[in-house]
């Protein structure tokens, strides 16, 4: 079951780390919905970025939820430490290590929204055994990692896939990496009703985040429109 609003989620992966915490009151300001923190750990992906304490710094300076991409192994010895920094959704890669069922119900414990999700190069069928135990389900559109990659387009045909393996359930299906106006659109029509963009939102400066954050939205509930669930089966 599709999300009745559509959520736009800024990766402060792409804001001036200098001014974090100015950039997440702007980007706010701006239209945004949710607040996406990728946190990377130079041995799950090949980069590096925050941490629980810069978590709770910028959790200071807006009430909207922050959802929190942990890109990290293992991830279990950090998730209390991610909850108690002011995550709001917590999600967690099917890579990350042999118990992903684990990790997401200690999420649940942890009193935050659960989510999974699973690079480009893994079967959308590693979601079957956890998809009852998630709030939502991140679909990457990029291997993860950095920002300003360009969108891998076999996405939208996993965002169906995922949409269609939900079915009733109350699941967001979001995706991220690439997300611009031009594909945006054809992601919405496929399912999801979770979008979320880096450069695509802060390009620009601080003056263009409105109109960026716009223009985002603009293309994604044109293809909300055109969201059509499965016909039922005879
Ligand atoms: C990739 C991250 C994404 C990424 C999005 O590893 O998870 O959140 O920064 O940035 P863009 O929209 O620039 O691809
Ligand atoms: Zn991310």
């Amino acid at each position: 079951m599709i999300g009745a609003n559509l959520v736009i989620a800024p990766s402060i992966l792409s804001a001036d780390f200098a001014r974090l915490g100015e950039e997440v009151r702007d980007v706010v300001a701006a239209g945004a919905d949710w607040v996406h923190v990728d946190v990377m750990d130079g041995h799950f992906v090949p980069n590096l970025t925050i941490g629980p304490d810069v978590l709770r710094a910028i959790r200071k300076w807006t009430d909207r939820p922050m959802d929190v991409h942990l890109m990290i192994a293992p991830v279990d010895p950090y998730l209390e430490a991610f909850a108690q920094a002011g995550a709001d959704l917590i999600t967690v890669h099917v890579e990350s290590g042999p118990h992903v069922h684990r990790s997401l119900q200690r999420v649940r414990a942890l009193g935050k929204k659960v989510g999974v999700t699973l690079n480009p190069g893994t079967p959308v069928s590693a979601l079957e055994a956890v998809i009852g135990l998630v709030d939502l389900v991140l679909v990457m559109s990029v291997n993860p990692g950095f920002g300003g990659q360009t969108f891998i387009p076999e996405a939208i045909g996993r965002v169906r896939a995922i949409r269609d393996m939900a079915g009733d359930r109350p699941l967001r299906v979001q995706v991220d990496g690439g997300v611009n106006p031009d594909n945006v659109g054809l992601l919405t029509a496929a399912g999801a009703d979770a979008v979320v963009a880096g450069s695509a939102v802060f390009r620009g400066g601080r003056q263009a985040y409105a109109g960026n954050i716009s223009a985002l939205r603009r293309s994604a509930e044109q293809g909300r429109r055109a969201y059509a669930p499965p016909l039922p089966e005879d």
